[in-house]
């Protein structure tokens, strides 16, 4: 059973074939990062008229790489929000033009959820109810996953998410757009216990999450280091090293991401742990989850690398988990949502009989 999926929340214009849920036939990436780069964050609409440039030829290069036709399709899946409007239109829309033309019915996807399901694309997949912490650009969930179509937030970030302080610290740091691979990168070597930043904790039953205190914190240092640079040279170079810098800011954020979702995941003691979204590339925070997994005895499972990040094969998988569920499909009348709290959306859902 082939699903194709379409994937245009923000700055990846992206279409995929999956096979049954869980082999990727097609994967294809049309990346704006190199367009957006030179404005140090993603522009909307300068986003959403990429997307409309990339969205029928990436469909197309989907399903010849997959060689599948149209008709081989069981359905369409389409990521309808939560994201940039207009960014999500394109996709929305050019799925709704697939699903019309063909009569393949079609699947509207909860980003946040997307990026969870990537998790069935390696092997051996989760199998829920689990914990999973999605961490991207735009979101720091802690989400209890009764099953792919019934969601429980257990704690949010309250303003900036993990993605979004990698991305604000790495820009004031001079490394450059997007921020957390950079700043994974660069904190290679560099030493994590060298400058303490704080750490938000609402306390005990409390999993929300803060990061503009550890980003403010974070850019602070670096005012005070760059009067230091425009005083004394000399004494900057001693005091400041960019590796020491990002190991011990990606340091604070990961023990926060970590602690948290390991207080969460203590109520469900037999359920596994799931990593998801942009973040979860981020290679101390894989190791340190791991460790912490071990420490607790909990079964960890994080998505392929390759797959953190948007795409469009997680949207796929998504897709068929929905119709595997018996999940309704869309109508004509599906629009595109910026903000949809991922348990809102699983309660709208409806099934066929
Ligand atoms: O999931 P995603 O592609 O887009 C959203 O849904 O937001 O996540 C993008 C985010 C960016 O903030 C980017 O800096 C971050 O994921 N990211 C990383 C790493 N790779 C991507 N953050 C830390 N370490 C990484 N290796
Ligand atoms: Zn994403």
């Amino acid at each position: 059973m082939y699903i194709l999926g379409i994937e245009s929340s923000c700055d990846e214009t992206a279409a995929a074939v999956i096979k049954d849920g869980r082999t990727i036939c097609s994967n294809i990436i049309a990346s704006q990062i190199d367009i957006h780069r030179v404005y140090g964050g993603v522009v909307p609409e300068i986003a959403s008229r990429h997307h409309l440039n990339n969205i029928l030829p990436v469909v197309a290069s989907s399903l010849e790489t997959a060689k599948v036709e149209l008709c081989d399709l069981a359905g369409i899946s389409v990521t309808f929000g939560p994201g940039l409007v207009g960014a999500l239109l394109v996709g929305v829309a050019a799925a709704k033009g697939l699903a019309l033309t063909t009569g393949l019915p079609l699947y509207p996807v909860h980003h946040i959820a997307a990026h969870i399901a990537a998790n069935f694309l390696s092997d051996p997949a989760p199998q829920p109810p689990f914990v999973s912490l999605v961490v991207s650009g735009g979101h720091s969930h802690i989400i209890r996953v009764k099953s792919m179509t019934d969601y429980e937030i257990l704690g949010s970030t309250r303003d900036d998410a993990a993605g979004e302080a990698f991305d604000k610290v790495a820009r004031a740091v001079g490394l450059g757009y997007p921020g957390g691979p950079l700043i994974d990168r660069a904190s290679e070597g560099g030493n994590p216990q060298a400058i303490h930043f704080p750490e938000t904790d609402f306390g005990a039953g409390e999993f929300d999450y803060s990061f503009s205190g550890v980003k403010t914190a974070a850019l602070n240092y670096l005012n005070q280091m760059e009067q230091y640079r425009r005083r004394d040279p000399e004494m900057y170079q001693q005091y400041f090293t960019l590796s020491d810098f990002c190991a011990s800011f990606q340091y604070a954020v990961n023990h926060a991401l970590i602690r948290q979702l390991m207080e969460a995941a203590a109520e469900f003691p037999n359920e596994s742990i799931v990593l998801a979204g942009g973040v979860a590339a981020n290679r101390s925070l894989r190791a340190d989850l791991a460790e912490a997994c071990d420490r607790a005895g909990r079964q960890l499972f994080c998505p392929p690398l390759e797959l953190c990040t948007d795409n469009a094969a997680m949207v796929a998988a998504l897709g068929y988990q929905l119709a595997k569920a018996g999940v309704s499909p869309a109508t004509g009348q599906l629009d595109a949502v910026a903000g949809l709290p991922i348990d809102r959306w699983s309660k709208q859902l409806s099934y066929i009989n």
